[in-house]
């Protein structure tokens, strides 16, 4: 009597816990936060990721846009999904991408070409595709991370994106169709994201979206140990990109530069920004000028012929290397205050464009440009980037070869 009411009930708790497993991934799965890999395409040198599509679901490249407003698809080439959905004119999500106007299509209907659907422009995004695009919606699937690994796969059923154009772009900016703001929408994430871009064509560095631990092999926890400064908003622009230099340091002292010029005026004009789709940082011609000079003095190195498009380059061959690149005079942006510094080492500072010779790689920007400070790529790579855009606030980590890891350090093998 005794055993079987105990296997009834057994059965009852085996039931139970039947049931709630098979219930668990579809109901209860919130993701903390997503994870994409990103890495060098070395035919563009462009920052590319990809995501997942469609109906059937199909592998999509997008470059990487820190300004960009928005997803662009292109769908000139054989765009073929069973949920696709264009936008209707005036409808809610027109208002919610700020599509006023209305387009029509005079070929056969698809993908790109309806009637009766908004069109978006690459408004602020001097980066983004020349031709507009309809406003759709349809399925994407992620995957997402409890910050050491990638989890269960998680999916969008009607992600608004831009179809058009012939490059896909990963638009990350501020906008309200940007991608931080509709994966927040979509999984109650935090309006956050992250960047760790590798400089070896063959690795994947890594984009996080929301909150969490970043952890890196061996085990090193990148949210720990981010500092902090704001991020600024650009009258012009809504990029999330932008940030206050307010001094350069080479060698551990100053270099005399314009103020003016590192503050963003009513124009949208100077000021320092971070983009991805520069290779290397690009400097207004007065603070290159300056910034050069300095590292000339200091590094006491022989200069050789430049090679383009560098204006410095030396003979590496009596160069010392360190964990953290050629041993080269340190470069440092002061950021809002004197503690807030983002050190620039050798691995950062210098191109090895060949065998025995290496540039120091900052680039002329002209005496006019729009912005006074552009903080490229390879300035970028194996610095881990969080960018908050609920509370504008940008975490940096400086070099992390200083830290014994780097941006092609995350584990992609899935926990699940
Ligand atoms: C759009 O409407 C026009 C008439 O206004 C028609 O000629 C055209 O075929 C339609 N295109 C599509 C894609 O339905
Ligand atoms: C974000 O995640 C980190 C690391 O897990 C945690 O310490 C922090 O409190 C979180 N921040 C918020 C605002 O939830
Ligand atoms: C400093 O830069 C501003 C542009 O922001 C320019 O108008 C001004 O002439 C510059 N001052 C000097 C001393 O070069
Ligand atoms: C620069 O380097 C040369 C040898 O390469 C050395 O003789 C000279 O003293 C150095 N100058 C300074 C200022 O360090
Ligand atoms: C990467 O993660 C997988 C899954 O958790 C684990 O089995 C593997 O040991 C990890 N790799 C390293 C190098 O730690």
């Amino acid at each position: 009597m005794a055993s079987s009411l105990q296997f009834l009930l057994f059965c009852i708790i085996l039931l139970f816990f039947v049931s709630l497993s098979n219930a668990k991934p579809k109901l209860t799965f919130h993701p903390r936060a997503l994870v994409l890999p990103v890495w060098k395409d070395a035919s563009t040198n462009q920052y590319v990721t990809h995501i997942k599509q469609r109906t059937p679901l199909v592998s999509i490249n997008l470059v990487l846009d820190l300004g960009g407003e928005f997803m662009w698809v292109d769908c000139d080439q054989g765009y073929v999904s069973s949920s696709y959905i264009p936008a209707h004119c005036r409808s809610a999500k027109c208002s919610l991408a700020r599509a006023n106007g209305c387009g029509e299509c005079f070929s056969a209907p698809k993908p790109g070409c309806n009637n009766n659907t908004c069109s978006m422009f690459p408004a602020n995004s001097v980066n983004g595709p020349a031709t507009s695009g309809e406003l759709a919606q349809d399925v994407i699937s992620v995957q997402s991370t409890n910050g050491k690994n990638p989890g269960p796969i998680v999916s969008v059923p009607h992600y608004l994106f831009t179809c058009g154009g012939v490059k896909g772009m990963a638009g990350l900016g501020r906008a309200r169709i940007g991608m931080p703001s509709l994966f927040a929408a979509a999984f109650s994430l935090q309006r956050k994201f992250a960047i760790c871009l590798t400089s070896s064509p063959s690795a994947n560095g890594v984009i996080f979206f929301g909150n969490g631990s970043y952890v890196m092999l061996p085990n090193i926890d990148l949210s720990s140990s981010l500092i902090y400064t704001p991020l600024l908003t650009n009258p012009v622009s809504t990029a999330p990109v932008y940030t206050q230099v307010k001094s350069i340091k080479v060698n551990e002292r100053s270099i005399s530069v314009n103020k003016s010029l590192l503050s963003i005026h009513s124009d949208g004009y100077g000021g320092t920004k971070i983009s991805t789709v520069n290779l290397y940082t690009v400097l207004e011609t007065s603070i290159y000028n300056a910034l050069t000079k300095a590292f000339v003095k200091y590094a006491n190195l022989t200069r050789v012929a430049s090679v383009a498009p560098f204006g410095f380059c030396f003979d590496s061959k009596n160069v010392v290397s360190t964990r953290v690149g050629p041993a080269v005079p340190s470069i440092d942006l002061v950021l809002q205050s004197k503690k807030i510094v983002w050190r620039i080492f050798g691995s950062n500072s210098m191109v090895q464009v060949s065998k025995d010779v290496l540039c120091l790689g900052f680039v002329d920007g002209g005496s006019n440009p729009r912005t006074s400070i552009v903080i490229g790529g390879h300035q970028l790579e194996n610095n881990f980037l969080q960018f908050d855009l609920a509370t504008s606030r940008l975490g940096f980590s400086s070099s992390l070869l200083s830290r014994q890891t780097t941006c092609s350090n995350f584990n992609f093998t899935s926990s699940v």
